[in-house]
């Protein structure tokens, strides 16, 4: 077999459907996982993967970038995750497997695109987690603080923060600063107290002993429960997410009472782009609906329960967000939303003054970033199983146990990879990039139903994204960008200025170029796509999914198109080096190609 057919060599759906229902696999790794989920359970494991910091925490600078209108963009952020939400839907109705994208990708692209959707779903899942076991530390000690229990600052920050702020304020200090001077300094409050912090470390020699212990000991904490079972995870899941969820509803509707309406006006003060801005944060905010599909094997009826689960989950999430998006912006003037905790800010002195609010919000922000933390410490085991059990990653990495009907290794092992770096990194930046791994899976489970419309029509599928035809719709949204582009003045402007490749004042030419690729690619790959959907008669909704998140996607900034290629690029070796030489596809392929 050439090494273009290798890679691309499908895993065709009924093999794996056929293969689910023999239980392949489980033999060899100690049972099957326990069947515990109801629809029910999966809606609520959804709610509980998406509301977390992106709405508690995030939102407050998408708000002050974008102003009142940043509810726009939730909605328009919910359309987009509402296609792709429809294709994961019917993925899930038709392979009942643990592997969510990875094994969608495998079944529609063949195994390099599945192992680099199983490698990209880390940063989802696994980096995700890290960025959300920080900001979930954060959220703690200042409640601990709130009832007068401090956690020093060397044990709830990261050493290398601390370091920063050692230095930077030491150097403050030398030029004859007090220490009171800086940290009244623009942006150094934080600054002192990491300077403070690694003063006050006990050491170990000469080094400051500054760590996250939070962190660390939450991560801990749900690898466990993770590890003793899906029953327990999802009895503890559902009473915090009721929990969330009324506290969420709770400050809607108190805070409909201290809206002002001159707040809304103007709704999008920095106009277009400054709502763009909040992408990233807002995106952010919605990942975690998709994470149910790799509870797959836990559920009494996957292929029926799974779709309802993520749809209905979505839902609720997208009109709790857009009913909070404006309840914020409602209540205070948009610039004042740019703080950590937006939430319970707009209850606080400078808001209604609900101090009780104030403070029931943040214990909701608490519970709220754990229920995250765990669906998602669910999720990276379930993943990785599904690919050991191709061979792509070592066996063991597939072994339930065989009393908790768990991933047992591989959970403790995903544990590991979110609470050893939490403890000692500051890795909150890579939300971003978290967002970008996420709608790129999102792409390719909209494009794989594309595929499989055309190379498997005839699976059967409980769910169906409804079938409509994109032949002339989308070659004529194509025409009608053009036209606007012809005979709007503001967006020819906008196209001139893009089409311009010099620099703009004090910008390098790559730096002008750079910025420009992701949306080239993006119109390129869109207008294949609308000849495609006029030579192929394609599904308008992944279609539409495919172009949303896709586009989403150009606006995440240069910087983590650049580190998310990085991160391709490590999997890729890590691919060659392990899953290409033990690919089980791969090896059966070979031997009945020597038989023959
Ligand atoms: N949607 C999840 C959150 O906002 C990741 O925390």
């Amino acid at each position: 077999m050439s090494l273009l057919a290798r890679l691309f060599r499908v895993k065709p759906v009924a093999r794996i459907q056929a293969e689910a229902a023999a239980g392949v696999g489980d033999q060899d790794a100690g049972g099957a996982l326990a069947k515990e989920l109801t629809a029910f359970d999966l809606t609520a494991l959804g709610i509980a993967a998406v509301v977390g910091a992106g709405i508690f925490s995030t939102v407050g600078n998408a708000a002050y970038s974008g102003g009142p209108a940043v509810s726009l963009l939730f909605i328009f952020t919910a359309i987009a995750c509402g296609f792709a939400a429809l294709c994961y839907a019917e993925f899930a109705s038709m392979i009942p497997v643990a592997g969510s994208a990875y094994t969608y990708a495998y079944a529609s692209f063949g195994e390099l695109l599945a192992w680099i959707i199983g490698w990209d779903l880390i940063l989802e899942y696994a980096i995700g987690n890290i960025a959300v076991a920080i900001s979930w530390s954060e959220y703690f000690s200042n409640l601990l603080a709130g009832w007068g229990i401090p956690i020093p600052a060397y044990l709830r920050m990261d050493f290398l923060t601390a370091k920063r702020g050692f230095d930077a304020v030491s150097d403050l200090l030398r030029q004859g600063n007090s220490l009171e001077q800086i940290g009244g300094l623009e942006g150094f409050a934080a600054q002192v107290v990491a300077y403070e912090a690694w003063r006050a470390a006990p050491r170990l020699g000469a080094i400051p002993l500054v760590c996250n212990l939070p962190a660390l000991g939450i991560v801990a904490l749900i690898t466990l429960l993770v590890y003793v079972g899906i029953r327990e995870s999802k009895r503890v899941s559902n009473a915090m997410v009721i929990f969330k969820v009324a506290v969420v509803l709770f400050v809607i509707v108190v805070g409909a009472f201290y809206i002002k309406p001159e707040n809304w006006s103007p709704f999008a003060p920095n106009g277009l782009a400054g709502v763009l801005n909040g992408v990233a944060a807002v995106f952010f905010a919605y990942i975690g609906f998709d994470a149910i599909s790799t509870t797959a094997e836990e559920c009494r009826d996957a292929q029926r329960d799974l779709p309802r689960g993520i749809i209905y989950s979505l839902l609720i999430c997208t009109a709790l967000y857009v009913l909070v998006s404006l309840v914020l912006t409602g209540m205070v003037p948009y610039v004042k939303l740019q703080v950590a905790d937006p939430m319970a800010f707009v209850f606080g002195k400078e808001g209604a003054n609900l101090l009780i609010v104030e403070r029931i919000v943040a214990v909701s922000a608490v519970v709220a970033t754990t229920t995250v933390l765990l669906v998602f410490q669910i999720g990276q085991p379930r993943i990785w199983m599904a690919m050991s059990r191709d061979g792509l990653l070592p066996k063991v990495f597939a072994s339930v146990h065989p009393r908790f009907k768990t991933p047992g290794f591989a959970t403790i092992v995903a544990g590991l990879v979110v609470a050893i770096p939490s403890l000692f990194m500051n890795l909150t930046e890579v939300t971003d990039l978290t967002s970008i791994g996420t709608l790129f899976a999102f792409v390719l489970v909209c494009g794989g139903v594309l595929v499989l419309d055309q190379t498997a029509p005839s699976v059967e599928r409980k769910f169906r994204v409804p079938y409509i035809n994109a032949k002339y719709i989308v070659p004529a949204g194509v025409v009608a960008a053009a036209l606007l582009v012809a005979l709007y003045p503001p967006a020819t402007a906008l196209a001139r200025e893009f089409l311009t490749i010099a620099p703009a004042e004090g910008e390098s030419w790559l730096g002008a170029v750079s910025h420009k690729i992701p949306f080239a690619v993006f119109a390129l790959g869109a207008l294949t796509l609308a000849a495609l959907c006029f030579l192929k008669s394609l599904s308008l909704i992944p279609v539409l999914g495919l172009l949303l998140c896709g586009y989403l996607m150009t606006e995440l900034g240069v910087v983590n198109w650049l580190r998310f290629l990085a991160w391709l690029a490590v999997g890729l070796i890590m691919y060659v080096s392990y899953g290409f030489r033990h690919s089980r596809l791969a090896a059966e392929a070979s031997a009945s190609s020597g038989k023959s």
